[in-house]
């Protein structure tokens, strides 16, 4: 009889194991925002009538957050560069929800330019009298390899990604600490974790905002209704490759190669909607097999080194020879970059 119990409880076990591995399989997000998604806080009655300031919203990622926060009824301000691109997002969004015009805010910002960013905080304030939620995605990627690229990128790209980022975050966190509460979230990236060829400088300013980030929220600790995201998410379908530093500074990028492996947009904010909603601290969004790799990462850096290596390898020759590199990771590539 004991006997048999025991089978029971071991059989439970392995059908347990089983299922989760199975779902892991399948899995585009970490357990823990992949858990929320089910049984968490939607983001739909968590962002209505919020005010949600985004950056980089005039195109991929932004543009979508904009769009999905739209249509939960959030108020938004609308910032990037290029201020027809933001103006097209706002009317995209006033078509697909029942916002009114005074609702959107486009405020055209340029995060290099560190001096405006607090003239540009007061604008908000005084349109929408809070900040709900900052979510920093505006930034810049690398396609390049260390050797070949000039020390000037690599301070274009801490300029951009690192400081742009954490000189909003400051004029935006005073404003929050006055009134206790807030949001404060970065579209990092897997790269903010993990090293990856072509990127050296994209991966350190990554990093370098993930430890930032990391760090400024112990520093928090008195306040619990301010909450510190970093979202990273694995390959998504958007600009980013054309917009991507290169070798030297004004030269871009030949071909924006193969976009099939990536997961899409709508997908990726979705989930990061999912996560803010929840208020959770770190979200890995990636399709297999980034997701598996962001895992082994975290826990068996020797099992992730090893395989790592010898993705990069092609993915380096890949590049070298002027052939796609992106599409490495998962077959012999078959396009030429020029
Ligand atoms: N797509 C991916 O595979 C992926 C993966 C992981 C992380 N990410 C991160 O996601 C974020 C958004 O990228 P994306 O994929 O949506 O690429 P994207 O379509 O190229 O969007 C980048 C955005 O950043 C803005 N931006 C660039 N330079 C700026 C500046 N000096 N000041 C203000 N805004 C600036 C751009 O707007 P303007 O040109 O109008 O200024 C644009 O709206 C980036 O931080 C990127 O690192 C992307």
């Amino acid at each position: 009889m004991e006997t048999c119990w025991l089978c029971v409880v071991l059989s439970a076990i392995a059908v347990y194991v089983i299922t989760q591995f199975i779902r892991f399989l399948f899995a585009d997000g970490d357990f823990t925002l992949l858990w929320a998604a089910r049984f968490g806080t939607s983001p739909e009655s968590t962002f209505r009538g919020k005010v949600v300031w985004v950056t980089g919203a005039s195109s991929g990622i932004g543009e979508e957050l904009c769009l999905q926060l739209a249509s939960f009824h959030a108020r938004l301000v609308l910032s990037a560069r290029r201020e027809k691109e933001l103006e097209r997002v706002k009317q995209m969004c006033l078509e697909r929800s029942s916002l009114k015009d005074d609702d959107i805010l486009v405020l055209p910002l340029d995060l290099l330019d560190r001096a405006s960013h607090k003239e540009k905080t007061v604008a908000v304030l005084k349109h929408f009298g809070t900040i709900d939620l900052l979510i920093n995605n505006g930034g810049r990627s690398q396609r390049s390899l260390f050797v070949d690229t000039d020390v000037d990128v690599y301070q274009a790209l801490m300029e951009l990604n690192y400081l742009g980022t954490i000189s909003l975050t400051k004029q935006v966190l005073s404003h929050m600490l006055c009134h206790g509460k807030g949001s404060i979230a970065t579209v990092n990236s897997v790269a903010g974790f993990v090293g990856v060829p072509l990127g050296t400088g994209y991966a350190a300013s990554k990093h370098a905002l993930q430890g930032f980030f990391n760090s400024l929220r112990t520093e928090l600790t008195d306040y619990p209704d301010i909450t510190i995201s970093n979202i990273c998410p694995g390959p998504v379908v958007s600009s980013v490759v054309q917009n991507a530093f290169t070798e030297e500074l004004g030269k871009s990028v030949a071909s924006a190669g193969d976009q099939t492996h990536k997961m899409t947009v709508e997908r990726c904010v979705q989930l990061t909607l999912v996560g803010l909603a929840n208020r959770i601290k770190e979200m890995w969004i990636a399709d297999q097999p980034f997701l598996l790799f962001c895992y082994l990462w975290q826990y068996t850096p020797t099992v992730a080194w090893f395989l790592t290596n010898a993705f990069s390898k092609t993915r380096v020759q890949n590049f070298k020879t002027g052939l796609d590199a992106d599409s490495a990771y998962f077959s012999k590539p078959k396009v030429k970059a020029s």
